[in-house]
């Protein structure tokens, strides 16, 4: 038993419970609670209303952030896909791309994904512990309390496990949750002796089951596109992998479309990217519950087209948005400056983008995050301000002041 915070006064609350998971939302939809407080007791939301309530009722409570008269408060955000375990720099990929260079010109002048993973593959379990706390460190500090981290830069048995344990370890040393996916079939890599039939099955019977065995993740990612992994053989290892087990998520339609058909089809739990999906993959997403997951940093680092959210929503998916933060194709790792400006480029109202890094992103990666509510683990992002919009307003420029984590404040 701890002792319970009061915290506020905040002049708007705004709890994103009790709105749909599914289609568009309006902005005079947002639960926003106006002169109120929030009680933590235990890590856990014990009640929100009323400042003076809060405070006659909880007399004994400790007094927190009480010293800045206009402040507001959002659920903490989520990052549900980032590629944030690497080793290396593609500073000289980047270069090449908007200097007019093709991928695969990029590719034989030794960059590409396989540039990481070779680089991956040099680094200790250690070191890239201190590079997953560094990047999980910059996203808390714009108030992202939950991060997906994926393999995909090892692609073999024991640079795979490491990659994975140094996520699992890095959750020692932060208060942000890191949420790990195993992404062996990100591509075949060029030292694999064999097809590309033959790279998936080695991880379906020898990779697969030693993450399982040692609890090092129960989502999987494979990246469909030509280049990658087709789709007949996509389907046969998001069907293998599910029978392990694994909750499955895919690259889907980011060059070409077809894979977010096969992820709502097979009943993935998320399908990721989406910039060139077309129109009758749109439409599956009705009454599905595979999110959408579009990720605005990929088009901003490649110079790219962004996501049809519009369309997405319009068709009643459900929509959230994350960085990619990888070293290729998204180099930025800034979700709320990403969100708005995706935001502002397809029309979505700020109540849409809010949800996109909320409950909605939550529900990408199946955890019960996102909102703010009575018995919820306490997870919430002060700004400064009366009107909680400038947070999309600025731009990614508005930096929160102080997320709270269970029992902990955490000051920016
Ligand atoms: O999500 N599309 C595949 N994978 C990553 C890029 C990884 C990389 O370039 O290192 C992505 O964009
Ligand atoms: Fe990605």
């Amino acid at each position: 038993m701890t002792d319970i915070k009061l915290y506020g006064p905040f002049c708007e609350i705004v709890t994103m419970d009790g709105l749909s998971l599914h289609g568009p939302l309006q902005d005079h939809e947002l639960p926003v609670i106006r002169n109120a407080g929030i009680v933590v007791q235990d890590g856990k939301v014990l009640d929100i209303g009323g400042y003076h309530q809060l405070f006659k009722k909880y007399a004994a409570a400790e007094r927190v952030l009480t010293e800045t008269k206009h402040q507001v408060v959002v659920p903490a955000f989520i990052d549900c896909h980032t590629h944030i375990c690497w080793a290396g720099n593609r500073a000289n990929d980047y270069a090449m791309r908007v200097s007019g260079k093709s991928y695969l010109e990029i590719a034989k002048a030794g960059g590409g994904i396989m540039d990481t993973v070779l680089a991956t593959r040099s680094a200790t379990q250690e070191e890239l512990v201190t590079l997953i706390l560094k990047r999980t460190e910059s996203l808390l500090a714009q108030g992202v309390a939950i991060v997906e981290v994926k393999s995909g830069y090892g692609l073999d048995l024991d640079n795979e496990l490491k990659m994975l344990r140094a996520i699992k370890e890095t959750n020692n040393h932060t208060s942000a949750k890191l949420i790990p996916t195993f992404l062996g079939a990100h591509i075949r890599p060029k030292d694999f002796e064999g097809t590309h039939k033959k790279y998936l099955a080695y991880l379906v019977n020898e990779v697969a089951p030693r993450v399982l065995e040692e609890g090092l993740a129960k989502r999987a990612d494979i990246f469909v596109e030509e280049g990658a992994f087709d789709i007949e053989l996509s389907e046969w290892y998001i069907k293998e992998m599910q029978k392990l087990g694994f909750e499955m998520t895919v690259h889907a339609d980011q060059f070409s479309s077809g894979g977010a058909s096969l992820a709502v089809e097979t009943g993935c739990i998320s399908a990721d990217h989406l910039e060139s999906i077309d129109e009758h993959s749109i439409t599956k997403f009705r009454n599905s519950k595979t999110v959408a997951i579009a990720l605005p940093g990929a088009s901003l680092g490649l110079g790219m087209a962004f996501t049809p959210c519009r369309q997405l929503l319009d068709n009643d998916a459900c929509v959230a948005i994350a960085t990619d933060w990888n070293p290729g194709s998204a180099p930025m790792g800034h979700l709320l400056a990403q969100a708005s400006i995706i935001g502002a480029n397809e029309k979505m109202s700020i109540a849409e983008t809010l949800a996109a890094i909320t409950y909605r992103s939550a529900y990408a990666l199946r955890v019960n995050a996102g909102t703010i509510r009575i018995g919820d683990n306490a997870r919430f992002t002060v700004y400064e301000g009366d009107d909680f919009r400038n947070i999309f307003y600025s731009q990614g420029q508005l930096h929160p002041t102080h997320t709270i984590i269970g029992d902990e404040c955490i000051q920016h």
